[in-house]
């Protein structure tokens, strides 16, 4: 296939919470936890829980289905579909085939994408080489987890996920508008940080690790909390560098939602006005790879996003993976 440029853009997004809400008040029955200082600390009022039938990609099924109608655009001109999940819903098949099945979008090439907290983000630059190279057109990049069913419930990190899906359809774009830079990173450095110990080959399940709770995920807060803060302004400037924009060209920054704090202090350290930082955890918690693209679709369909702002997304997840990209709205 003839390789071409071509620039890339968001032309429809699409979103799904599960309708159960846990609150703090409600954590604060269950263990050893404070429904302030999740509010205060962590900005989290409550979260959606997905029901003990609904699984990774029925979530992603319904955020992707808004995403295509909002694209304006049929099922069969889907060309890729990206799943980015760290809760798949099997260990194998990826859990982008089995979206792929329940929406009946045969003609899509189908993958997930591991990289936690950061995976929607990566899909979407995964997606935007497809577009820009010329091999695919349409492609659907869906960011969706269920950490309440890893989450251990009598300890007292509960208090920081849960469960919900977003998506985007990339296409591509005409010229001077669209993804304009992307900054990848990872560091495996930090795969102990945040991890979910049990369940793959170097820990198989067994009742040894079922009855050590190895299959819920565990984290280093304080870890998470110094990495985050010292790499998201980096590569925010990275993207600013390579685009020649300054902060004060950014009209909105979707980030990752892993807590008001880590936020707040990016954002003073970058030198960017708060107001501009959109956040939801209040109603969601961190969503994993799921938070950037509902907050996307959440400002999308409240009319928000204006042509040609320019909008900053960054994220920071388990591995260590992180990056931040800018587009051009259009
Ligand atoms: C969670 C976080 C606020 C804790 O701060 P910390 O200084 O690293 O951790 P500490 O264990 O020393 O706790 C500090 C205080 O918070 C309290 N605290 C910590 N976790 C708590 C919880 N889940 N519920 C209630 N209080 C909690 C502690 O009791 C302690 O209170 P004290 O000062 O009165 O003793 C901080 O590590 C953080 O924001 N990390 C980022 C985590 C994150 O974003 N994870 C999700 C993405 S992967």
């Amino acid at each position: 296939m003839q390789q071409v440029v071509r620039n890339v853009k968001i032309i429809g997004t699409g979103s799904y919470v599960p309708e159960k809400i846990i609150t703090n008040k409600y954590l604060e029955s269950i263990v050893d936890t404070n429904a302030e200082w999740i509010q205060n600390i962590l900005g989290i009022k409550e979260r959606r829980i997905a029901a003990e039938n609904q699984a990774t990609s029925d979530l992603a099924c319904k955020a992707g289905v808004k995403a295509i109608e909002n694209a304006k655009l049929k099922v069969d001109e889907i060309d890729l579909i990206i799943v980015a999940t760290s809760t798949p819903d099997r260990l194998c098949p990826s859990t982008a085939c089995i979206v792929q099945d329940k929406l009946k979008a045969y003609d899509a090439v189908a993958f997930d994408i591991a990289a936690v907290c950061s995976g929607f983000f990566y899909g979407m630059s995964v997606a935007s080489q497809y577009i820009s190279s010329g091999v695919y057109s349409n492609i659907l990049v869906i960011g969706a987890d269920v950490f309440s069913k890893i989450t251990d419930w009598t300890r007292r990190d509960c208090v920081f996920f849960g469960d919900g899906a977003g998506a985007a359809v990339l296409s591509h774009a005409n010229e001077n508008e669209g993804f304009l830079a992307f900054r990848l990173y990872s560091d495996g450095r930090g795969k102990h940080s945040f991890t979910v110990p049990a369940g793959g080959s170097e820990n198989p399940a067994s009742t040894k690790t079922v009855n050590e709770k190895l299959h819920y995920f565990q984290m280093n807060g304080r870890e998470v909390y110094k990495t985050a803060i010292d790499v998201l302004p980096k590569a925010i400037n990275k993207v600013l560098d390579d685009t020649g924009l300054t902060v004060d060209d950014i009209d909105y920054m979707i980030p990752h939602q892993p807590g008001i704090g880590i936020l707040k202090k990016t954002a003073e350290i970058l030198g960017l006005p708060f107001e501009k930082v959109l956040t939801n955890m209040d109603k969601y918690a961190n969503t994993s790879a799921g938070t950037i693209p509902i907050l996307l679709d959440e400002a999308n369909r409240a009319g928000k996003l204006k042509k040609d702002n320019i909008i900053l997304f960054a994220a920071v997840g388990a591995g260590w993976t992180w990056g931040a990209s800018i587009i051009k709205w259009s």
